[in-house]
């Protein structure tokens, strides 16, 4: 018997070629990105010590580049946030905190690292969130900005690419959970998120 979903439809199984439409950003340059943001890290925190916090899941292949284009010394923390209320592909700003810091952050410089700002809910609730932990300083380090969507306005302090209103995924982003060990970020053809 086949296995089904809650809606009775069968599961959609993701076909990694051909779900995703064009390429919008190349691995190649994914990378060069990168270490031009751990460039700059690595001089504006200079003499310093920096806490680099990223959000699971998405911003973890992000997260893993990103702290080895960096050559002062760093510690690393991970928190993992839910979003819930939206649909598969809008977020509510409902935040729910799946897993919490490992230690604490007062009087540390950090750094949020995340994969992507699309309507900046999600940030508004952790820069907030993080502020009350007492860092001595606080800045965004985003991967991606869409800023088409934007509900809350988010200082970026370092920011990789800005693109345009669409849903993307691969390097870390998902749809359903899938699609994040593409090297590249593409645009998830509109057809698949009526499947699932
Ligand atoms: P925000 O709260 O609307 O800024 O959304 C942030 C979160 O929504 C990101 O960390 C992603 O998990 C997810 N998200 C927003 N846009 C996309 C997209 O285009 N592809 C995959 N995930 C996305």
């Amino acid at each position: 018997m086949a296995l089904r979903g809650s809606t009775g439809a069968p599961p959609h199984v993701p076909d990694l070629a051909a779900d995703v439409g064009d390429i919008l950003i190349a691995a190649s340059d994914i990378r060069a990105k990168v270490s031009e943001l751990g460039a700059r890290l690595t001089e504006d925190y200079a003499g310093r010590q920096l806490t680099l916090v990223s959000v699971l899941k998405g911003a973890l292949p992000f997260m893993a580049d990103l702290m080895r284009a960096i050559s002062i010394p760093v510690q690393i923390d991970l928190m993992e946030v839910s979003s819930y209320g939206g649909t598969s592909t809008e977020t509510s700003g409902l935040v729910r905190i799946l897993k919490d810091l490992s230690s604490p952050i007062d009087g540390r410089d950090v750094v949020i690292v995340e994969d992507i700002i699309d309507t900046g809910l999600t940030l508004n609730y952790l820069l907030r969130y993080l502020r009350g932990k007492n860092p001595a300083t606080l800045r965004v380090c985003a991967l991606l900005d869409k800023p088409a969507r934007r509900l809350v306005e988010i200082p970026i302090d370092y920011r990789g690419f800005t693109i345009p209103d669409q849903f993307v995924v691969g390097y870390g982003l998902d749809y359903g959970e899938f699609y994040r060990n593409l090297p590249f970020i593409g645009v998830l053809r509109p057809e698949v998120y009526g499947r699932s």
